[in-house]
């Protein structure tokens, strides 16, 4: 046994009686990570892996700039929000005026669960209504108010009647498919049909429909632009404005759940709902807003925060503490200076064309969905009947993959999609390694016929 393996072993043997059960590790063997630099992961071994999977070292593992900010705010001075600080102001001044007009005023949290959580108690406090629609399949984070937004976290069957739940927008598993010439049987809600997005959105109506027999209205619609859930997604034309303006006309309000799609994710923007011409009434932001350090952020109109101001007051003791604001503000210096949005935009089409010819190659791959530094690899058994793979074969993957240097991971309904979502400085030089590897292990696993071994399961 090697050193390795024996400091593995006895730290496991420790975690496992001194942390709670519910902790889950990636991989049977588990990664034990000890350093990391840019876009690499250096295990307890010293093998460097090439990390295409953590979104939340987003300029980097361990970037100088960040690591100075930190460090130094820490050495000065670190309270809360009820003393005036440069810092923690300029921060919320600096996001205000990145997000569409009128979103400018700025609560800090420390989690994305708690970004959520606050942002819909605002939307039930400021409209008086209490119902909110989500995707099936969603996570939103696991407060308790919050998990009852995270529809894949729990039994359908203990959906509280004030939740709506609507299809994902999944144009190649949905109900409503992008090659479908009659886009999948009759539009329940509109029997002249409609195009795709219009035929999603149309779900939204129905789910309205049905929260109002239950005796509630919506306080809002809380949506991730990039359905990381579901298995990154990209929404059909038209879905997300038909959503809002539905939700709007029942007096409800429009979250965007920007923890996984903000921040460059997607390529286009800054901001994953700008994709979509949307212009939420409220944003939440966590993950790469602090590349590690813990910081979030609700951010809404003047208008709404005050009216929420008039009937709740809110604090929060380490939200917006000067060390969190230091680091925040370091994350944007570098994003700005180093061009990440430009970097995510082009090795989205490189990754784009290199996927493409990728899933031309391997028919494992049933579709390559995403965009930017966000992509996911729907991997079935049979491309026909877009069976998925066996939820065992696509772990056994991820583990070979890490075997060969590739840190991955799998999402979606099924768990069969393969998910790139790597630091916002991967470069042409990491594409390429990653679509390498990917091209070389897929080979085997169609040769070993893994899939084949799958127990043959109903398709969503
Ligand atoms: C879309 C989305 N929203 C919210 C959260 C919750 O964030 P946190 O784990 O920081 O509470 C997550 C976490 O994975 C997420 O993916």
């Amino acid at each position: 046994m090697n050193d390795g393996t024996r400091i593995n072993n006895d730290l496991r043997t420790r975690r496992e009686s001194a942390l709670a059960p519910s902790y889950q590790l990636f991989y049977d063997d588990p990664v034990h990570l000890v350093c990391g630099e840019d876009v690499w992961v250096t295990d307890v071994d010293g093998n460097q892996l090439l990390d295409c999977y953590n979104n939340v070292p987003s300029v980097g593992h361990a970037h100088p700039r960040v690591v100075a900010a930190l460090a130094g705010q820490a050495a000065q001075l670190n309270t809360h929000t009820r003393y005036l600080h440069e810092e923690v102001v300029r921060l919320a001044e600096r996001l205000g005026s990145m997000l569409p007009d009128g979103l400018q005023t700025c609560f800090f949290v420390c989690t994305g669960t708690e970004a959520n959580d606050l942002a819909v108690e605002i939307a039930r406090t400021v409209t008086g209504q209490h119902g909110v629609v989500v995707s099936e399949h969603s996570y939103h984070g696991n407060s308790s108010l919050v998990s009852l937004l995270s529809t894949d976290s729990y039994p359908a069957a203990l959906r509280p009647d004030w939740l709506g739940v609507i299809d994902a927008p999944n144009d190649y598993r949905g109900r409503f498919r992008a090659d479908d010439p009659d886009l999948n049987g009759p539009d329940l809600a509109d029997p002249d049909g409609g195009d795709l997005g219009e035929r999603y959105a149309d779900l939204v109506t129905i789910e309205l429909d049905a929260l109002n027999e239950r005796g509630h209205r919506p306080a809002a619609w809380l949506v991730d632009p990039s359905w990381d859930s579901n298995g990154v997604l990209v929404a059909p034309d038209g879905y997300v404005e038909q959503c809002a303006q539905l939700v709007r006309a029942a007096g409800g309000l429009v979250i965007a759940d920007e923890v996984q799609s903000g921040y460059c994710r997607l390529g286009n923007d800054f901001w994953g709902h700008t994709s979509y011409g949307l212009v939420p009434d409220i944003v939440t932001i966590g993950k790469p807003m602090g590349a590690g350090h813990p910081v979030a952020a609700v951010v809404t109109t003047p208008e709404i925060a005050a009216a929420f101001a008039e009937r709740r007051s809110y604090f929060n003791t380490f939200g917006g503490n000067p060390v969190s604001a230091a680091v925040a503000n370091s994350v944007l210096d570098v994003i700005e200076d180093q061009q990440l949005l430009r970097n995510a935009s082009a090795m989205g089409i490189r990754l784009s064309t290199q996927l493409t010819e990728l899933a031309a190659r391997h028919n494992v791959i049933g579709n390559v969905q995403g965009g930017g530094l966000f992509w996911g690899l729907d991997l079935v058994a049979d491309r026909g009947t877009r069976t998925p793979i066996a939820y065992d074969d696509g772990r056994r993957l991820a583990t070979e993959l890490r075997h060969d240097g590739i840190l991955i991971g799998l999402t979606g309904p099924h768990t069969n999609v393969l998910k790139i979502r790597p630091p916002l400085t991967f470069s042409s030089e990491h594409v390429d390694r990653l679509v390498e590897v990917l091209d070389v292990r897929l080979a085997k696993f169609e040769l070993r016929g893994g899939s084949e071994r799958r127990q043959p399961s109903a398709e969503s």
